[in-house]
């Protein structure tokens, strides 16, 4: 196990890989990197975001409007809960996910944990022309993710590998990350 731009470190226990798990900020890339990952590992990607949605039967910016954050996040915990027995996915989880510890822990049982990292003004540039998110839309974006990223920025840090995605295209990063698991998996 290695931490980009840090020592190798050995396997924090003896978990089972059976999945790869990618956590972080809005507009990090989990999605894309996620799918191009799978596509290479022949895994099937899982989207929690999606799952979210195909269980309310509505698009996530209806959930929060209709129901709340909180009913919002309760059905990420029900989704994130059910992939605990599942083998051979790539799981893009939201990036509000792992803030819950119960979420993270659940993660760390089955998968490889890799969190892409970025600036809040590299996630406000890739953001700023999208209107899917509901915690984004606010007067001041740019504003909100540095306050948001301060608060979850220690909470993803705890991911098993953190890849910066700063300057590096995405398939570089996907390279990368499909390295990682690979590397854990044959530890
Ligand atoms: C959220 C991130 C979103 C989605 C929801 C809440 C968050 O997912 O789960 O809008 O709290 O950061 P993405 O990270 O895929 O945009």
């Amino acid at each position: 196990m290695r931490r980009q731009f840090a020592h190798a470190v050995p396997m924090p226990d003896q978990r089972a890989m059976a999945n790869l798990a990618l956590v972080g900020f809005m507009g990090c890339g989990k999605s894309t990197v996620g799918r191009q990952v799978a596509r290479e590992l022949r895994f099937e990607f899982v989207d929690t975001d999606q799952l979210i949605e195909d269980r309310a039967g509505m698009p996530i910016p209806e959930i929060f409007a209709n129901e709340g954050e909180a009913a919002f996040r309760a059905l990420e915990k029900e989704v994130i809960a059910s992939l605990a027995n599942e083998t051979g996915r790539v799981i893009a989880t939201g990036g509000g996910a792992v803030m819950n510890p119960d979420n993270f822990a659940s993660l760390k049982t089955h998968a490889l944990v890799i969190c892409l990292w970025a600036s809040a003004e590299t996630l406000h540039e890739r953001t700023r022309h999208q209107s899917h998110r509901p915690l984004l839309k606010q007067e001041d974006p740019l504003g909100t993710i540095r306050e948001m990223l301060k608060e979850r920025g220690p909470v993803y840090k705890k991911a098993d590998v953190i890849i910066n995605t700063e300057l590096r295209p995405q398939r570089e990063v996907a390279a990368q990350v499909r390295h990682q698991f690979q590397e854990s998996s044959s530890t």
